[in-house]
């Protein structure tokens, strides 16, 4: 049930007439869709376009019903009398067009604006939720991948926390064990052979040190001996590695918390290496159901479909990739009782997750049927690509550093914020937190609005602009919007109280109507988890706001300048609350 969804609402009423016109033991799905509105034209606000296709299934049973129009005139005539709805018409082969009622939409906006935006939450059946997102690969480099599964799986985290489930986990699955380590440690001791701790003074760049070691591991046989003997020291628990080990991960921890602490985000960590101990055990159990198989010596497991097998331990009887993750599904389906597991990486991880929900499905770990509790998804997303049309590369060939990437957003974002000169009495802290708020949000949004399945190009031009589907064009939409009201005078909490929202103007209604509409686009997108849809609904929202409702209605010294302070609030609250859901954080005066 979703009370705030315009759509929903018109779905049970439609629900009731298709009930009444075909009596049938069956339940028919009302099919209701909101229109788009034409310019000039006068259209309909939503539109029930279920007559054709049940036309077909009552021909001849139903005599009073020579045609879909007729049948379309008899769910008309079967609508339910209410509050929501103006007038109904039947238009072309049987569509039933609904207009909202002016009154009632100006009312939900105004109740909305009394009770808040959560009151604008849907209701969505979502219990106990994980989003594993972002996690890096410790002393590897956090590249664009990881920008992109961090924006993404934190927009997703903050949307499946609007519909308040009962708990909800950001997971920061930490890639901080690996053959990579016995490398490093080995690097490090032969590097600084009178120290025995490894510590940031002498490693200084973690991700040159990494790539050092690894030209060294490549080129050198009796290096490359000393590295894999050094895993082997790790993994037995020799307490000189150990502590090697530790001291690396927390010099790479430090360096990734700064990304998230720009970006704003907060994870919960959970690294490979807790997994270590709970393998064995896991592995055991699907032995135990037979699953595990001999094969060339590894042990693998094949499932449904796929030509080649999961390697669950490898020919050497190490652990890989596959390994943890057996037991980490293991322990979310069993130790933290998840009923959903999202997995947000590139899409070239695809067969990975499909081969690792398959083996839990052959193991009757997961149900067979995906779409029943609990449920795994794995959320792929494209590249990132450099203006090449090629995987994104600094000019030196190397994978781009995500700190550079923010660095380089905020400084453009600052040198454009300076010029356009609205900034003389600023203090220097301001024009850092606008630069930032700018710069890492125009960063996210060029993301966050592009299909996230699709490769996308990052453009700093592009995405720094002001004008067109940009951050930057939005949180200047905010900010004017923000100044119309500063420059009333007038109290907004005082107007919530005993003003009335009233929609005259043909644009004061085509705001409010996408200000309501707000609950159902929500709803596609966190249903998809597909962000996109969200960056659309709020581009069109700043885009009628400024160029239909502020271009034609005047607001300030107006005759109905309550009404329509009212909406501008009404707009910047959702505006805001897409900002947040987006991770975006606007600023108020630009
Ligand atoms: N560390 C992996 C990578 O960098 C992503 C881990 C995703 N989560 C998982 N449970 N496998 O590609």
């Amino acid at each position: 049930d979703c009370p705030s969804s315009v759509r929903k609402q018109l779905g049970k009423l439609f629900a009731e007439a298709l009930k009444q016109t075909v009596p049938t033991e069956l339940e028919i799905v009302p099919l209701i869709d909101a229109c788009i509105p034409k310019d000039g034209v006068k259209h309909a606000d939503y539109q029930c376009n279920n007559a054709m296709s049940l036309f077909a299934k009552i021909k001849g049973k139903q005599e009073e019903f020579k045609n879909p129009r007729s049948l379309g005139e008899g769910i008309m005539k079967n609508l339910p009398p209410s509050e929501m709805i103006e007038s109904c018409s039947v238009a072309g082969p049987g569509f039933v067009n609904i207009v909202l009622s002016n009154k009632w939409i100006a009312q939900r906006v105004q109740k909305m604006l009394t009770d808040g935006i959560d009151s604008w939450a849907p209701r969505l059946p979502i219990k106990r939720v994980l989003v594993d997102f972002s996690s890096p690969n410790i002393a590897k480099e956090m590249h664009v991948g990881h920008l992109r599964s961090t924006i993404i799986g934190d927009t997703l985290a903050r949307m499946l926390e609007f519909c308040q489930p009962e708990c909800l986990i950001r997971r920061n699955h930490l890639g901080d064990w690996g053959t990579q380590f016995g490398m490093l440690i080995a690097h490090h001791f032969e590097k600084f052979p009178n120290s025995d701790n490894v510590n940031e003074s002498n490693i200084g760049d973690l991700q040159a040190f990494y790539k050092e070691s690894k030209l060294k591991f490549d080129s050198d046989p009796d290096f490359k001996l000393n590295a894999q003997q050094s895993v082997v020291k790790l993994q037995g628990g020799d307490p000189k590695y150990r502590k090697a080990w530790e001291q690396i991960c927390n010099i790479s921890r430090t360096e990734f918390n700064k990304v998230y602490q720009r970006l704003g985000i907060h994870l919960e960590e959970m690294p490979e290496s807790f997994y270590n101990e709970l393998i064995p055990p896991t592995l055991e159990k699907l032995d135990k159901l037979g699953l595990i198989e001999d094969s060339d010596g590894a042990r693998v497991i094949f499932v449904d479909g796929v030509d080649i097998p999961l390697i669950a331990v490898k020919k050497d009887g190490g652990y890989n990739y596959f390994s943890t993750d057996l037991a980490s599904l293991w322990y979310r389906l069993n130790i933290e009782k998840l009923d959903w597991n999202i997995y947000v990486t590139d899409v070239g991880q695809w067969q990975h997750f499909d081969m690792l929900f398959k083996a839990f499905r052959r193991a009757g770990w997961l149900p067979k049927d995906e779409n029943e509790y609990p449920i795994c998804t794995h959320i792929g997303f494209g590249l990132v690509l450099g203006k090449d049309g090629k995987r994104l590369r600094s000019s030196l060939g190397e994978t781009v550093r995500l700190v550079d990437l923010l660095d380089k957003a905020k400084e453009k974002s600052k040198i454009a914020l300076l010029k356009r000169g609205n900034t003389k009495e600023w203090s220097e802290e301001e024009i850092e937190k606008a630069s930032e708020a700018i710069g890492y949000g125009a960063v996210k949004y060029a993301d966050l609005k592009n299909n996230r399945t699709t490769n996308y190009t990052i453009n700093f031009e592009q995405m720094l602009n002001d004008k067109g589907n940009t951050a930057v064009y939005l949180i200047y939409a905010h900010a004017r919007i923000c100044s119309i009201i500063r420059k009333s005078g007038k109290d907004i909490e005082e107007l919530k109280k005993t003003g009335t929202v009233v929609l005259d103007h043909e644009d004061e209604r085509t705001l409010a109507l996408h200000l309501l509409q707000f609950t159902e686009v929500f709803v596609e997108s966190c249903s998809n988890l597909l962000p996109h849809t969200l960056c659309e609904y709020l581009y069109n929202l700043a885009e009628i706001f400024t160029k239909k409702f502020y271009s034609n209605c005047q607001v300030v010294g107006s005759p109905e300048e309550t009404s329509r302070l009212l909406l501008c609030e009404a707009t910047l609250v959702v505006m805001r609350h897409c900002f947040y859901l987006l991770g975006i954080v606007p600023v108020d005066k630009l």
